[in-house]
């Protein structure tokens, strides 16, 4: 997708999504190439890395949580099988942390790494993450190097080690068949369980291009088979099927504007 796409996009979503007078500020920022340059994970740590020398960072929840959305946005914007993945997948892991008793102190963490966990994704070429139909080995290799460059662009942000460990865990498997560390269960910390079930999750229910989103008893079935097979958390997941149509709209915010998300 090129820049005036996402221009358009972001602009069309103003009054819903995003407050109008952001729009205009990013629709003004966004004019020029140098912003979309910044863009690139290099200069994005580069950038925070300035800011943080500064003494600079942002350290409001609800500004870290808009500018994390902004982010997530521009990364779901990215490909047209991931509208709003990011953003469900924060809500989602937000949620399920409510349901499980996680510490509120975590509960705003959470929310970025859910909206930050795919900004690796800027790293892979558009024709590998827009490929309609299969991955040949190459480009599956290519594309799974996403959640270690969201790991690399993270890591170094102060206040942010734990985020980017969640973010950076999202295909961890339980029993470290997973990527990029191979970690097992028990080195994964219980918030980065919750964002790998709220990504699976995510991705199944939402509507794609080339297939519908699963019902809400075909993905609850689809979760217990993974449970079953070892590969997410059971505690996490039990947390999720309790109330599946309310993970679902929790997921899937097409009606939920930005705001909501800022005040949650
Ligand atoms: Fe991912």
């Amino acid at each position: 997708m090129f820049a005036d796409d996402i221009r358009a996009r972001i602009a069309e979503h103003a009054g819903t999504y995003f407050s109008p007078a952001l729009v205009e500020l990013f629709l003004d920022a966004s004019r020029a190439e140098a912003f979309w340059l910044m863009l690139e994970p290099r200069a994005i740590q580069a950038r925070l890395s300035d800011l943080l020398a500064q003494g600079g960072a942002p350290a409001d929840p609800t500004e870290l949580k808009q500018l994390a959305a902004l982010f997530a946005r521009i990364v779901d914007a990215k490909s047209p099988f991931t509208a709003e993945h990011s953003l469900g997948v924060s809500r989602l892991a937000r949620l399920l942390a409510e349901r499980l008793d996680v510490p509120p102190a975590s509960h705003d963490a959470l929310e970025i790494a859910g909206l930050l966990h795919d900004l690796g994704k800027l790293r892979v070429p558009d024709e590998i993450l827009d490929k309609p139909g299969r991955l040949d080995t190459r480009e599956r290799k290519i594309i799974n190097t996403h959640s270690y460059e969201t790991f690399q662009i993270l890591r170094n942000i102060r206040g942010f080690e734990a985020i980017a460990r969640w973010a950076a865990y999202h295909h961890e498997e339980p029993d470290g068949s997973g990527y990029p560390f191979h970690l097992t269960a028990d080195e994964m910390p219980f918030e980065a369980h919750i964002l790998r079930v709220a990504d699976i999750f995510q991705a199944m229910v939402q509507q794609r291009p080339y297939r519908q989103g699963l019902g809400d008893h075909e993905v609850g079935r689809f979760m217990r088979d993974l449970v079953a097979a070892g590969r997410i958390d059971a505690t996490v997941a039990t947390a999720l099927l309790d109330d599946v149509p309310g993970a679902r709209v929790a997921a899937c915010p097409t009606l939920a504007p930005l705001s909501e998300l800022a005040q949650a």
